[in-house]
């Protein structure tokens, strides 16, 4: 029998981390193999719900895209569907797009502007951009004495942060701070989002496709992989550019990889490698020209970084490539599809005919109908569908490329190895993985053995 003082209790259920010890043993870091289960495996899949997108800080929007109140655009954490809402205050909200009713999308679209709230398409109920419940036209509900508005509403994620333009969640409430779950690593993160005093921008829209693939190999490949770009991607560019793309040295001293708690970045110094293969001499010359500026805002090695052939991932889910001016989510649709999001970001200062060149260039590089993602996408469905035979299923994966390339002098923040045909940031994002299956406190996982070595922030303008 229902009592109307035994109300329900409404407030966010943020389901806790277990542990997966036997899922966690399929990253084999001593032999430098991971297993194949951990990309086709249902349970597995499952498990990296809960443990890894029901606790990582995950990327939701950039600030730009929702400068006023009531301006939001759609997303997703794993596979909770997420509004992001620019609030009154100017704050930024992020809650589950369900109703608490019967648990219907209560924003069909992917985006908007100066939003009053959201109403429920089923039986009408309407919320705030707080995801508060405001009621119903009809006022319904007013007149039931068992019914509480105040103790309804969307739930809310629990932890919504910036960093120098880009916005953040999480879903638990534990989590650290976002700066601590970065680390060090923003000392990357700043080549891309502070080389100039005015800040970031996405321009144009986002675009939208789909990739047959395991989230996990977009992600490892641009935490680290130019091993395959001088084969993968030669044909194309070449068709594309008119010659042979020039990514420089296949072996370059001067190549390092970073990692901190599983975020990546391998990078070459050669200043402009990647912007050249948007194939616009302009863009070349504009990068080259803003060379002395940078370096005397981050200092040389970062400067040499803004346009260099170069790739990072945010762990888990959130990539992109400096030189060329792409960001994409991977978000996961089961164990052997993603649903890929693609932005082009830029210096707020920049011209206008700049921007458009790398609006332009990211679009005919790494977009669906771009020449790179298609020799990409290619791959990864390959490696998610071949992995699926049985037999094959069994074998291992080699990740050993590079295993003493360790550079423990090196005083760059995190783990850094030398020359950029490695598999080194790929062996720690898999060591990460495994550690937020293995733990289920953040205490361990912050003092695990992906975190950086202790060692000073070098100096800016080293
Ligand atoms: S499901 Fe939303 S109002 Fe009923
Ligand atoms: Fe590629």
């Amino acid at each position: 029998m229902c009592d109307a003082k035994a109300r329900p209790d409404m407030r966010p259920v943020y389901p806790k981390a277990g542990s997966y010890p036997d899922f966690a043993d399929l990253v084999d870091d001593s032999r430098a193999q991971v297993d194949r289960r951990v990309f086709i495996d249902r349970a597995i899949y499952e498990a990296e719900l809960r443990q890894i997108f029901g606790r990582a800080w995950l990327f939701l929007a950039h600030e730009s895209q929702i400068p006023n109140p009531g301006d939001f655009v759609r997303t997703y954490m794993g596979e909770d569907d997420v509004i992001v809402v620019r609030q009154r205050n100017g704050r930024i909200g992020a809650y589950l797009n369900s109703c608490p009713h019967r648990g219907n999308r209560v924003c069909m679209v992917d985006s908007g502007k100066k939003a009053r709230g959201f109403i429920c398409n089923y039986h009408g109920w309407s919320f705030g951009i707080d995801g508060r419940l405001n009621g119903t036209d009809g006022k319904v509900y007013d007149k039931d004495p068992g019914f509480e508005k105040s103790a309804i509403g969307l739930t809310p994620v629990a932890q919504v942060a910036s960093y120098k333009g880009l916005v953040f969640g999480t879903f638990d409430p534990e989590a650290p701070s976002l700066e601590d779950y970065f680390g060090p690593f923003t000392w990357y993160l700043d080549v891309m989002l502070d080389n100039d005093e005015g800040g970031t921008e996405f321009i144009g829209g986002c675009v939208k496709s789909t990739v047959e693939c395991n989230w996990k190999f977009p992600a490892e490949n641009f935490v680290g992989d130019i091993l395959h770009a001088f084969w993968t991607h030669q044909s194309g560019a070449e068709a594309i550019l008119g010659g042979a793309v020039d990514l420089g040295s296949r072996y370059d001293e001067r190549a390092f990889q970073a990692s901190v708690y599983g975020h990546g970045i391998e990078t070459n110094l050669d200043k402009v490698g990647n912007t050249r293969t948007l194939g616009f001499p302009e863009l070349n010359d504009y990068v080259l020209g803003r060379y002395e500026a940078v370096k005397a805002r981050l200092g040389e090695v970062r400067a040499r970084m803004v346009g260099a052939v170069s790739s990072c991932t945010v762990f888990p889910n959130f990539s992109f490539l400096p030189g060329q001016a792409t960001f994409r989510v991977w978000h996961p649709k089961g164990p052997d599809r993603i649903d890929l999001y693609t932005w082009t970001l830029v210096n707020k200062n920049m011209p206008e005919r700049i921007k458009e060149l790398y609006r332009k260039g990211t679009m005919i590089t790494f977009s669906p109908g771009g020449v790179f993602e298609m020799d990409d996408g290619e791959n990864w469905e390959y490696c998610t569908k071949a992995n699926q035979g049985w037999v094959t299923r069994h074998q291992k994966l080699h990740y050993g490329l590079g295993q003493d390339s360790a550079w423990s002098e090196s005083d760059l923040p995190g783990h850094i190895h030398r020359g950029s045909l490695n598999d080194a940031n790929q062996r720690q994002f898999y060591k990460r993985w495994a550690e937020f299956m293995r733990f289920d406190s953040w205490g361990d996982l912050q003092r695990a053995e992906t975190a950086p070595p202790a060692k000073p922030l070098p100096q800016a303008a080293e």
